[in-house]
């Protein structure tokens, strides 16, 4: 496709129109579609195929005719890639294709099950009682992202990892930069690389100490890197990843469902009065939300048809996960936010080889902070003007960048 073609592509991401957080495309963006699958301007130059339906996603997460390795030429980046070495990558596993992928990957299956989740739960429990115990006790109104959404799931998964909490400034700080699609090259390649070095440091002092300990760190050093299994430089990019991907998401999520439930006060009523529902509360959050919303950039590796469109080796193609769940065909009234309807068909945390790992955690996370904060702030209102919030536009993970509130 030539580039005069190109340039009257629509660009891509799409912005929530005006100040509106929960609308994921507005309607000028939507006219400026041609179809369920179709091209857009990429913000580095080059198109994307968007696919938009929900069965289309589903079919193109599960088929292997799509690889997610974005160092092949021709991925569809939204931002220049740094000049990175082989090192800055290895263990990012969300990056990788086949048994390279599932090798890391089943690793931490089992980690992140139901039924450890439940064990860990408590934990959660308590980290939710700290976090509102000093919001209880600091100044009003008091910023939720930072008092409540951020240090909770960032809490929960240094807790898991045994990854100090203290150092918390130095990584959340550099995963914004990660995460930032308008951060340039060199801080991008900054970022990784001080990460992983302080991860790599950290790793050094737990296998050196002899006693690793029984965070999964620990448990992945003296398991899978003494038994040869696993290289050092592999850890330090799956726990990198981890903690990107543990703190920033579910953080996101909590704020600006927060923000949609005190717009919803019968729901935020409902969730006090029945804990046990919350559930399915949190699903719907997770489909009318749908953080990720750039969506899940893929690229062709052979010729394939995916939505009647015929997609050609070497092409790139975009997952658009926030219109899949918003498609009228799978969802009855589906721009409505209704926290009673069944939702679990949603694809907020991927589909296929790479659905999200971290699934059970965020849902145990988003429940017990929800819950505990209807529980304990029951007069929790806002205390700014909801079109004067700061959002994280340029994030990869849609999000709030602060949430004022009193009670
Ligand atoms: C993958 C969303 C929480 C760890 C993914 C993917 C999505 C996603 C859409 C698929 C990426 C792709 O296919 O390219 C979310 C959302 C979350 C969340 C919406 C919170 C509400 C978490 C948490 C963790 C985590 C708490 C970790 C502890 C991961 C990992 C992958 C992943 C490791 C890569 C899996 C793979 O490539 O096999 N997540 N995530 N996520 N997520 Fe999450």
């Amino acid at each position: 496709m030539g580039d005069v073609v190109t340039d009257r592509l629509p660009l891509f991401p799409f912005l929530s129109p005006g100040d509106d957080p929960f609308t994921p495309v507005g309607g000028a963006d939507l006219r400026r579609l041609d179809g369920p699958v179709t091209r857009v301007r990429l913000p580095t130059g080059g198109w994307t195929w968007l696919v938009t339906r929900h069965g289309d996603v589903k079919q193109m997460l599960r088929s292997d005719a799509f690889s997610a390795d974005m160092a092949r030429p021709g991925f569809p980046l939204l931002r220049q890639a740094p000049p990175q070495t082989p090192e800055g990558r290895r263990g990012g596993f969300i990056r990788m294709d086949g048994e390279e992928h599932l090798r890391l990957r089943r690793m931490l299956t089992a980690e992140f099950m139901i039924k450890n989740i439940r064990r860990i739960e408590p934990l959660i429990g308590d980290v939710v009682d700290g976090a509102l115990t000093a919001l209880q006790a600091g100044q009003r109104p008091a910023d939720l992202v930072a008092g409540f959404a951020l240090p909770v799931p960032s809490l929960v998964i240094c807790h898991l990892l045994g990854v100090p909490y203290a150092d918390h400034g130095f990584f959340q700080q550099r995963s914004a930069i990660l995460l930032d699609r308008t951060a340039g090259p060199l801080a991008v390649r900054d970022a990784v690389t001080g990460l992983r070095s302080y991860l790599g440091r950290l790793i050094e002092d737990k296998r050196v100490s002899g006693t690793p300990g029984d965070d999964l760190l620990g448990r992945l050093i003296t398991e899978r890197v003494r038994t040869g299994e696993l290289e050092v430089g592999e850890l330090i990019g799956m726990a990198l990843l981890l903690l990107i991907a543990g703190h920033e998401t579910t953080a996101n999520m909590i704020g600006l469902s927060v923000l949609l439930l005190l717009q919803h006060p019968q729901v935020w009523d409902r969730l006090r009065a029945e804990p046990a529902q919350a559930d399915a509360v949190v699903e719907e959050l997770l489909r009318y939300l749908t953080i990720v919303r750039q969506g899940l950039p893929r690229q062709a590796i052979r010729d394939v048809e995916v939505g009647g469109r015929r997609i050609r080796a070497g092409e790139p193609v975009t997952a658009l996960l926030s219109l899949a769940n918003r498609d009228a065909e799978v969802f009855d009234a589906a721009q409505e936010f209704d926290p009673y309807r069944e939702a679990h068909q949603h694809l907020a945390f991927g589909f296929g080889v790479h659905q999200c790992i971290g699934q059970p955690l965020a849902r145990a996370e988003l429940r017990i902070a929800l819950t505990g904060l209807a529980a304990r702030l029951p007069g929790l209102r806002l205390a700014a003007d909801p079109a004067d919030l700061p959002k994280r536009d340029n994030s990869i993970v849609y999000g709030l960048a602060e949430l004022p509130v009193t009670w």
